[in-house]
């Protein structure tokens, strides 16, 4: 058995530690707002917070992450909910499949730089894809949640 530590709630699982993640929030947990897109790293779809920092959770074994905080869009920390209501205002997602990974790459942002430039936005979100094209306004909704 396997204890995870995920929004605050312990959740003890039976899974193969090498499970990705991504499929043990999802599958075994039910957190079904972290999304798979590509299972290699390269759209940050499945991006989870790991002790505040963003982490693929598609690439993540389950082994690697016990004893440490998880959080997933399903979340409340302070920084999470600022910029979800930026979000919000700015309208940002059009289809929205990406966004939730978009939201928790923009956390870890702010987790670790209160006052990102344009280009440390711009190199913070660079692994997240966004088919729709709203990369301006998530860029705005970043600035406007540290203005
Ligand atoms: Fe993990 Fe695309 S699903 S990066």
């Amino acid at each position: 058995m396997t204890t995870l530590l995920i929004n605050k709630k312990k959740y003890t699982i039976d899974v193969d530690p090498e499970m990705p993640l991504l499929w043990a929030i999802r599958d075994t947990i039910g957190l079904t707002g972290t999304k798979f897109g590509c299972g290699i790293g390269a759209c940050g779809a499945c991006k989870v917070l790991v002790d505040n920092v963003a982490a693929y959770s598609c690439l993540t074994p389950v082994s690697t992450v016990v004893g440490k905080n998880i959080t997933t869009i399903e979340g409340t920390t302070e920084n999470l909910q600022l910029l979800q209501k930026s979000w919000e205002e700015f309208n940002v997602p059009q289809c929205g499949y990406c966004q939730p990974g978009q939201l928790i790459t923009a956390t870890s942002l702010l987790n670790s730089n209160k006052n990102p430039s344009d280009n440390d936005i711009d190199d913070a979100m660079s692994g997240n894809i966004c088919r729709c094209g709203t990369y301006q306004r998530i860029k705005s909704a970043i600035k406007h949640t540290v203005e």
